[in-house]
Protein backbone atom coordinates (compact mmCIF):
# COMPACT_ATOMS: atom_id res chain seq x y z
CA UNK A 1 0.00 0.00 0.00
CA UNK A 2 1.99 2.84 -1.08
CA UNK A 3 0.05 4.81 -3.60
CA UNK A 4 -3.62 5.05 -2.52
CA UNK A 5 -6.74 6.66 -4.31
CA UNK A 6 -9.29 7.55 -1.93
CA UNK A 7 -12.93 8.96 -3.58
CA UNK A 8 -15.39 11.09 -1.14
CA UNK A 9 -12.25 11.66 0.35
CA UNK A 10 -13.40 15.34 0.96
CA UNK A 11 -16.65 14.31 2.87
CA UNK A 12 -17.14 13.05 6.38
CA UNK A 13 -16.05 9.58 6.54
CA UNK A 14 -13.11 10.03 3.78
CA UNK A 15 -11.76 13.03 5.35
CA UNK A 16 -11.46 11.19 9.06
CA UNK A 17 -9.50 8.17 7.00
CA UNK A 18 -7.08 10.45 5.21
CA UNK A 19 -6.10 12.23 8.23
CA UNK A 20 -6.02 8.76 10.10
CA UNK A 21 -4.32 7.36 7.44
CA UNK A 22 -1.24 9.75 7.36
CA UNK A 23 -1.17 9.62 11.00
CA UNK A 24 -0.34 5.50 10.92
CA UNK A 25 1.67 6.30 7.85
CA UNK A 26 3.75 9.42 6.88
CA UNK A 27 5.62 7.71 3.86
CA UNK A 28 2.05 7.44 1.81
CA UNK A 29 1.10 9.05 -1.34
CA UNK A 30 -2.64 10.04 -0.60
CA UNK A 31 -4.93 11.36 -4.24
CA UNK A 32 -8.16 12.18 -2.97
CA UNK A 33 -11.03 12.61 -5.85
CA UNK A 34 -13.64 14.03 -5.27
CA UNK A 35 -16.47 15.91 -6.58
CA UNK A 36 -17.54 18.56 -3.89
CA UNK A 37 -20.87 18.00 -3.94
CA UNK A 38 -23.26 19.50 -0.85
CA UNK A 39 -21.35 16.93 1.81
CA UNK A 40 -17.71 17.45 0.79
CA UNK A 41 -15.55 20.21 1.70
CA UNK A 42 -11.75 20.95 1.50
CA UNK A 43 -12.04 22.55 5.01
CA UNK A 44 -12.30 18.76 5.82
CA UNK A 45 -8.80 18.32 5.04
CA UNK A 46 -6.83 20.90 6.71
CA UNK A 47 -3.75 20.41 8.34
CA UNK A 48 -2.65 17.44 5.86
CA UNK A 49 0.81 17.19 4.38
CA UNK A 50 2.91 18.61 2.54
CA UNK A 51 1.41 18.38 -1.53
CA UNK A 52 3.87 16.24 -2.06
CA UNK A 53 2.35 13.35 -0.24
CA UNK A 54 -1.19 14.37 -0.60
CA UNK A 55 -3.00 15.52 -3.61
CA UNK A 56 -6.74 16.81 -4.54
CA UNK A 57 -8.29 16.14 -7.57
CA UNK A 58 -11.63 17.87 -7.91
CA UNK A 59 -13.78 15.35 -9.81
CA UNK A 60 -16.20 12.80 -10.82
CA UNK A 61 -16.23 8.97 -10.33
CA UNK A 62 -18.22 8.47 -13.13
CA UNK A 63 -16.07 10.07 -15.46
CA UNK A 64 -13.99 6.62 -16.13
CA UNK A 65 -11.37 8.36 -18.18
CA UNK A 66 -10.30 10.69 -15.65
CA UNK A 67 -10.32 7.87 -12.89
CA UNK A 68 -8.07 5.72 -15.57
CA UNK A 69 -5.82 8.68 -16.10
CA UNK A 70 -4.90 8.76 -12.23
CA UNK A 71 -4.93 4.93 -11.94
CA UNK A 72 -1.90 5.17 -14.76
CA UNK A 73 -0.27 8.48 -13.91
CA UNK A 74 -0.38 8.05 -9.91
CA UNK A 75 0.51 3.98 -10.16
CA UNK A 76 -2.44 3.49 -7.47
CA UNK A 77 -2.19 0.05 -5.80
CA UNK A 78 -5.05 0.83 -3.62
CA UNK A 79 -8.67 2.17 -4.17
CA UNK A 80 -10.69 3.12 -0.64
CA UNK A 81 -13.62 4.13 -2.65
CA UNK A 82 -15.96 6.14 0.11
CA UNK A 83 -17.80 8.60 -2.79
CA UNK A 84 -21.46 8.30 -2.31
CA UNK A 85 -24.49 9.81 -2.00
CA UNK A 86 -25.01 9.37 2.01
CA UNK A 87 -28.25 10.20 3.44
CA UNK A 88 -31.31 8.87 3.37
CA UNK A 89 -33.51 11.52 4.23
CA UNK A 90 -32.23 12.87 0.63
CA UNK A 91 -32.78 9.28 -0.96
CA UNK A 92 -36.30 9.81 -0.17
CA UNK A 93 -36.64 13.21 -1.68
CA UNK A 94 -34.59 12.08 -4.61
CA UNK A 95 -33.28 8.54 -5.47
CA UNK A 96 -32.18 8.96 -8.84
CA UNK A 97 -29.12 10.79 -8.08
CA UNK A 98 -28.63 8.31 -5.63
CA UNK A 99 -28.50 4.99 -8.16
CA UNK A 100 -26.19 7.43 -10.75
CA UNK A 101 -23.83 7.85 -7.97
CA UNK A 102 -23.38 5.00 -5.90
CA UNK A 103 -24.79 2.19 -8.36
CA UNK A 104 -23.13 3.80 -11.57
CA UNK A 105 -20.26 5.46 -10.07
CA UNK A 106 -19.17 2.59 -8.08
CA UNK A 107 -19.31 0.21 -11.56
CA UNK A 108 -17.35 3.14 -13.38
CA UNK A 109 -14.46 3.28 -10.68
CA UNK A 110 -14.77 -0.57 -10.88
CA UNK A 111 -14.60 -0.61 -14.63
CA UNK A 112 -11.76 1.80 -14.50
CA UNK A 113 -9.73 -0.56 -12.00
CA UNK A 114 -10.13 -3.71 -14.68
CA UNK A 115 -8.93 -1.93 -17.39
CA UNK A 116 -5.90 -0.63 -15.84
CA UNK A 117 -5.26 -2.99 -13.05
CA UNK A 118 -6.21 -6.43 -14.59
CA UNK A 119 -6.27 -5.60 -18.54
CA UNK A 120 -3.48 -3.62 -18.68
CA UNK A 121 -1.74 -5.72 -16.02
CA UNK A 122 -0.20 -2.41 -14.51
CA UNK A 123 0.74 -3.69 -11.02
CA UNK A 124 0.63 -7.66 -9.53
CA UNK A 125 -2.30 -9.21 -8.11
CA UNK A 126 -1.50 -9.34 -5.14
CA UNK A 127 -0.08 -5.51 -5.07
CA UNK A 128 -3.67 -4.23 -5.26
CA UNK A 129 -6.95 -3.92 -3.94
CA UNK A 130 -10.68 -2.30 -4.49
CA UNK A 131 -11.88 -1.55 -0.80
CA UNK A 132 -15.66 -0.88 -1.28
CA UNK A 133 -17.44 1.41 1.60
CA UNK A 134 -20.73 0.11 2.12
CA UNK A 135 -23.24 0.35 5.33
CA UNK A 136 -25.19 -1.87 7.35
CA UNK A 137 -28.24 -0.32 6.06
CA UNK A 138 -28.44 -3.07 3.04
CA UNK A 139 -29.61 -5.30 5.86
CA UNK A 140 -33.04 -4.16 5.86
CA UNK A 141 -34.34 -3.98 9.76
CA UNK A 142 -34.64 -6.09 13.23
CA UNK A 143 -36.81 -6.72 15.21
CA UNK A 144 -36.36 -6.70 19.06
CA UNK A 145 -34.47 -9.32 20.57
CA UNK A 146 -33.50 -10.61 16.60
CA UNK A 147 -29.81 -11.50 17.03
CA UNK A 148 -27.25 -9.06 15.34
CA UNK A 149 -26.27 -9.24 11.49
CA UNK A 150 -23.29 -11.59 10.65
CA UNK A 151 -21.73 -11.43 6.61
CA UNK A 152 -24.25 -14.29 5.90
CA UNK A 153 -27.59 -12.50 6.64
CA UNK A 154 -29.26 -11.92 3.44
CA UNK A 155 -30.03 -8.48 1.80
CA UNK A 156 -32.75 -6.50 2.29
CA UNK A 157 -32.60 -2.68 1.55
CA UNK A 158 -35.50 -0.62 2.70
CA UNK A 159 -34.76 2.99 1.39
CA UNK A 160 -33.70 4.26 -1.81
CA UNK A 161 -29.96 4.98 -0.09
CA UNK A 162 -30.03 1.31 0.96
CA UNK A 163 -30.65 -0.03 -1.98
CA UNK A 164 -28.33 1.86 -3.94
CA UNK A 165 -25.61 0.63 -1.62
CA UNK A 166 -26.74 -2.91 -1.90
CA UNK A 167 -26.59 -2.92 -5.77
CA UNK A 168 -23.13 -0.98 -5.55
CA UNK A 169 -22.08 -3.83 -3.15
CA UNK A 170 -23.30 -6.43 -5.45
CA UNK A 171 -21.61 -5.25 -8.32
CA UNK A 172 -18.16 -4.78 -6.18
CA UNK A 173 -18.71 -8.52 -5.09
CA UNK A 174 -19.37 -9.79 -8.56
CA UNK A 175 -16.17 -7.86 -10.23
CA UNK A 176 -13.72 -10.42 -7.24
CA UNK A 177 -16.16 -13.14 -8.26
CA UNK A 178 -16.06 -12.69 -12.16
CA UNK A 179 -12.75 -10.98 -12.97
CA UNK A 180 -10.85 -11.64 -9.90
CA UNK A 181 -10.07 -7.97 -8.89
CA UNK A 182 -8.97 -7.76 -5.75
CA UNK A 183 -12.11 -6.66 -3.46
CA UNK A 184 -12.87 -6.35 -0.28
CA UNK A 185 -15.78 -4.95 1.20
CA UNK A 186 -17.09 -3.55 4.73
CA UNK A 187 -20.01 -3.05 6.20
CA UNK A 188 -20.71 -0.66 8.77
CA UNK A 189 -22.78 1.25 10.65
CA UNK A 190 -24.14 4.63 11.80
CA UNK A 191 -20.50 6.50 12.44
CA UNK A 192 -20.09 9.92 13.99
CA UNK A 193 -17.85 12.23 15.07
CA UNK A 194 -15.61 15.66 13.94
CA UNK A 195 -16.00 16.83 10.40
CA UNK A 196 -19.73 15.00 10.15
CA UNK A 197 -21.90 17.35 8.00
CA UNK A 198 -25.38 18.42 9.67
CA UNK A 199 -27.84 17.14 8.47
CA UNK A 200 -27.25 13.76 9.97
CA UNK A 201 -29.05 13.09 13.57
CA UNK A 202 -25.81 14.02 15.90
CA UNK A 203 -24.66 17.13 14.27
CA UNK A 204 -27.46 18.25 14.13
CA UNK A 205 -29.05 17.71 17.47
CA UNK A 206 -25.61 19.59 18.46
CA UNK A 207 -25.98 23.04 15.92
CA UNK A 208 -29.34 23.00 16.71
CA UNK A 209 -29.25 22.96 20.13
CA UNK A 210 -26.54 25.50 20.36
CA UNK A 211 -28.53 27.66 18.61
CA UNK A 212 -31.20 27.76 20.41
CA UNK A 213 -33.67 25.81 17.54
CA UNK A 214 -35.42 23.01 18.10
CA UNK A 215 -34.21 18.97 18.25
CA UNK A 216 -36.44 17.30 15.63
CA UNK A 217 -37.27 13.84 16.61
CA UNK A 218 -39.08 11.19 14.05
CA UNK A 219 -41.75 9.38 15.23
CA UNK A 220 -41.22 8.59 18.95
CA UNK A 221 -37.63 8.13 18.60
CA UNK A 222 -37.21 4.89 19.61
CA UNK A 223 -35.79 3.59 16.74
CA UNK A 224 -32.15 2.12 17.37
CA UNK A 225 -28.34 2.74 15.63
CA UNK A 226 -25.50 0.97 16.59
CA UNK A 227 -23.23 4.01 16.59
CA UNK A 228 -19.72 4.10 16.15
CA UNK A 229 -17.02 6.46 16.20
CA UNK A 230 -15.51 7.42 13.07
CA UNK A 231 -11.84 7.14 14.24
CA UNK A 232 -12.86 3.58 14.91
CA UNK A 233 -14.45 2.76 11.63
CA UNK A 234 -10.91 4.29 9.95
CA UNK A 235 -8.87 1.60 12.49
CA UNK A 236 -10.94 -1.00 10.88
CA UNK A 237 -10.14 0.04 7.46
CA UNK A 238 -6.50 0.82 7.89
CA UNK A 239 -6.40 -3.15 9.48
CA UNK A 240 -8.50 -4.63 6.69
CA UNK A 241 -6.42 -3.03 3.59
CA UNK A 242 -3.02 -4.26 5.85
CA UNK A 243 -3.88 -7.46 6.73
CA UNK A 244 -7.76 -8.44 5.06
CA UNK A 245 -8.37 -10.63 2.75
CA UNK A 246 -9.52 -10.03 -0.60
CA UNK A 247 -12.73 -11.68 -1.87
CA UNK A 248 -14.26 -11.11 1.68
CA UNK A 249 -16.59 -8.71 3.22
CA UNK A 250 -16.61 -7.61 6.88
CA UNK A 251 -18.79 -5.89 9.33
CA UNK A 252 -18.37 -3.25 11.56
CA UNK A 253 -20.16 -2.24 14.58
CA UNK A 254 -20.23 0.36 17.64
CA UNK A 255 -21.77 -2.32 20.18
CA UNK A 256 -24.08 0.84 21.14
CA UNK A 257 -27.37 0.46 20.70
CA UNK A 258 -28.88 3.03 22.39
CA UNK A 259 -32.87 4.58 20.87
CA UNK A 260 -32.45 7.92 19.18
CA UNK A 261 -34.07 9.62 22.02
CA UNK A 262 -31.39 8.38 24.09
CA UNK A 263 -28.81 9.61 22.13
CA UNK A 264 -30.69 13.22 21.93
CA UNK A 265 -31.18 13.29 25.39
CA UNK A 266 -27.41 12.62 26.24
CA UNK A 267 -26.21 15.43 23.93
CA UNK A 268 -28.57 17.61 25.98
CA UNK A 269 -26.54 16.35 29.07
CA UNK A 270 -23.64 17.53 27.52
CA UNK A 271 -24.22 20.15 26.67
CA UNK A 272 -26.09 21.57 29.54
CA UNK A 273 -22.78 20.71 31.17
CA UNK A 274 -20.85 22.39 29.26
CA UNK A 275 -22.63 25.57 28.06
CA UNK A 276 -24.88 25.69 31.42
CA UNK A 277 -26.91 28.72 31.78
CA UNK A 278 -30.68 29.34 30.51
CA UNK A 279 -33.29 26.72 29.97
CA UNK A 280 -31.79 23.58 29.30
CA UNK A 281 -31.02 21.79 26.27
CA UNK A 282 -33.67 19.26 26.88
CA UNK A 283 -36.66 21.99 26.23
CA UNK A 284 -35.90 21.79 22.42
CA UNK A 285 -36.58 18.16 22.13
CA UNK A 286 -39.58 18.18 19.85
CA UNK A 287 -40.72 15.12 17.70
CA UNK A 288 -42.19 15.04 13.95
CA UNK A 289 -43.33 13.31 11.67
CA UNK A 290 -41.60 10.01 11.09
CA UNK A 291 -39.73 9.14 8.05
CA UNK A 292 -41.51 7.31 5.65
CA UNK A 293 -40.58 3.06 5.72
CA UNK A 294 -38.37 4.38 8.54
CA UNK A 295 -35.87 1.05 9.61
CA UNK A 296 -36.92 0.23 13.56
CA UNK A 297 -33.70 -1.75 14.67
CA UNK A 298 -30.04 -2.09 13.42
CA UNK A 299 -27.56 -4.48 15.29
CA UNK A 300 -24.35 -5.06 13.90
CA UNK A 301 -22.45 -8.62 14.68
CA UNK A 302 -18.19 -7.91 13.97
CA UNK A 303 -17.09 -10.67 15.88
CA UNK A 304 -15.25 -12.16 12.32
CA UNK A 305 -13.50 -8.73 12.14
CA UNK A 306 -12.28 -9.13 15.96
CA UNK A 307 -11.41 -12.73 15.44
CA UNK A 308 -9.46 -12.27 12.80
CA UNK A 309 -7.87 -9.02 12.91
CA UNK A 310 -8.18 -8.55 16.66
CA UNK A 311 -10.50 -5.33 15.78
CA UNK A 312 -12.81 -3.99 18.13
CA UNK A 313 -13.83 -0.38 18.63
CA UNK A 314 -12.16 1.77 21.35
CA UNK A 315 -14.85 4.86 21.72
CA UNK A 316 -17.98 4.38 24.01
CA UNK A 317 -20.53 6.29 23.27
CA UNK A 318 -20.49 8.48 26.15
CA UNK A 319 -16.91 9.33 25.44
CA UNK A 320 -17.31 9.66 21.80
CA UNK A 321 -20.07 11.58 21.88
CA UNK A 322 -18.08 14.04 24.42
CA UNK A 323 -15.48 14.45 21.78
CA UNK A 324 -17.81 15.28 19.60
CA UNK A 325 -20.12 18.16 20.80
CA UNK A 326 -16.24 19.43 21.74
CA UNK A 327 -15.12 19.21 18.28
CA UNK A 328 -17.98 21.40 17.13
CA UNK A 329 -17.74 23.54 19.97
CA UNK A 330 -13.63 24.45 19.10
CA UNK A 331 -14.61 24.73 15.45
CA UNK A 332 -16.98 27.56 15.02
CA UNK A 333 -15.41 28.27 11.62
CA UNK A 334 -16.11 24.85 9.91
CA UNK A 335 -19.60 25.17 10.95
CA UNK A 336 -19.74 29.14 9.44
CA UNK A 337 -17.83 27.55 6.14
CA UNK A 338 -20.39 24.96 5.95
CA UNK A 339 -23.00 27.13 6.35
CA UNK A 340 -21.74 28.93 3.47
CA UNK A 341 -20.81 26.77 0.90
CA UNK A 342 -23.57 24.34 1.32
CA UNK A 343 -27.16 23.93 0.30
CA UNK A 344 -27.53 23.68 4.10
CA UNK A 345 -30.51 25.89 4.69
CA UNK A 346 -32.84 24.59 1.78
CA UNK A 347 -32.61 20.84 2.46
CA UNK A 348 -33.87 22.17 6.54
CA UNK A 349 -36.19 23.82 4.91
CA UNK A 350 -37.28 21.34 2.65
CA UNK A 351 -37.25 18.45 4.52
CA UNK A 352 -38.41 19.83 8.10
CA UNK A 353 -40.94 22.45 7.06
CA UNK A 354 -43.86 19.98 5.90
CA UNK A 355 -42.68 17.50 9.12
CA UNK A 356 -43.03 20.18 11.62
CA UNK A 357 -46.91 20.61 10.52
P1 LIG B 1 -20.55 12.16 2.94
O1 LIG B 1 -21.88 12.41 2.32
O2 LIG B 1 -20.12 12.94 4.13
O3 LIG B 1 -19.40 12.31 1.84
C1 LIG B 1 -19.52 11.85 0.54
C2 LIG B 1 -18.39 12.45 -0.28
O4 LIG B 1 -18.47 11.90 -1.61
C3 LIG B 1 -18.47 13.96 -0.41
O5 LIG B 1 -17.20 14.53 -0.19
C4 LIG B 1 -18.91 14.18 -1.85
O6 LIG B 1 -18.42 15.40 -2.41
C5 LIG B 1 -18.30 12.96 -2.53
N1 LIG B 1 -19.01 12.61 -3.77
C6 LIG B 1 -20.34 12.46 -3.95
N2 LIG B 1 -20.61 12.15 -5.23
C7 LIG B 1 -19.42 12.10 -5.88
C8 LIG B 1 -19.03 11.82 -7.21
N3 LIG B 1 -19.95 11.54 -8.15
N4 LIG B 1 -17.74 11.84 -7.53
C9 LIG B 1 -16.80 12.12 -6.58
N5 LIG B 1 -17.09 12.40 -5.31
C10 LIG B 1 -18.40 12.39 -4.95
O7 LIG B 1 -20.55 10.60 3.25
P2 LIG B 1 -19.93 9.80 4.48
O8 LIG B 1 -20.89 9.84 5.60
O9 LIG B 1 -18.52 10.22 4.69
O10 LIG B 1 -19.96 8.31 3.88
C11 LIG B 1 -18.87 7.83 3.11
C12 LIG B 1 -19.16 6.41 2.68
O11 LIG B 1 -19.39 5.60 3.82
C13 LIG B 1 -20.40 6.27 1.81
O12 LIG B 1 -20.15 5.30 0.83
C14 LIG B 1 -21.47 5.79 2.78
O13 LIG B 1 -22.45 5.02 2.11
C15 LIG B 1 -20.64 4.94 3.71
N6 LIG B 1 -21.14 4.79 5.09
C16 LIG B 1 -21.50 5.90 5.81
C17 LIG B 1 -21.90 5.74 7.13
C18 LIG B 1 -22.27 6.94 7.97
O14 LIG B 1 -22.76 6.77 9.10
N7 LIG B 1 -22.03 8.17 7.54
C19 LIG B 1 -21.99 4.47 7.70
C20 LIG B 1 -21.61 3.37 6.93
C21 LIG B 1 -21.18 3.54 5.62
P1 LIG C 1 -29.29 9.71 10.15
O1 LIG C 1 -28.21 10.43 10.89
O2 LIG C 1 -29.97 10.40 9.03
O3 LIG C 1 -28.67 8.32 9.69
P2 LIG C 1 -29.42 7.01 9.06
O4 LIG C 1 -30.74 7.38 8.54
O5 LIG C 1 -28.45 6.63 7.99
O6 LIG C 1 -29.47 6.00 10.17
O7 LIG C 1 -30.41 9.31 11.19
C1 LIG C 1 -30.12 8.52 12.33
C2 LIG C 1 -31.42 8.24 13.05
O8 LIG C 1 -31.93 9.48 13.56
C3 LIG C 1 -32.50 7.69 12.14
O9 LIG C 1 -33.26 6.73 12.86
C4 LIG C 1 -33.36 8.90 11.81
C5 LIG C 1 -33.24 9.76 13.06
N1 LIG C 1 -33.32 11.23 12.84
C6 LIG C 1 -34.21 12.00 13.61
O10 LIG C 1 -34.93 11.49 14.47
N2 LIG C 1 -34.24 13.34 13.39
C7 LIG C 1 -33.46 13.95 12.44
O11 LIG C 1 -33.58 15.18 12.25
C8 LIG C 1 -32.56 13.14 11.67
C9 LIG C 1 -31.67 13.76 10.64
C10 LIG C 1 -32.52 11.79 11.92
Amino acid sequence: MKNILVTGGAGFIGSNFIHYLFAQEPGVQVVNLDALTYAGSEENLRGLPAAAAYSFVRGDILDGNLVSALLRERKIDTIVHFAAESHVDRSIHGPAQFVQTNVMGTLFMLEAARQVWLNEKMLPLEAIRFHHISTDEVFGTLAPGDPAWTEEIAYAPNSPYAASKASSDHIARAYGHTYGLPVSITNCSNNYGPRQFPEKLIPLMILNALEGKPLPVYGDGQQIRDWLYVEDHCEAIYRILKEGRAGETYNVGGGNQPANLTIVRTLCDILDELQPGGESHHQLIKFVADRPGHDRRYAMDYSKLQRELGWAPRHDLRNGLLATVRWYLDNPGWVEKIHQHSDLQQWVQKNYTEREK
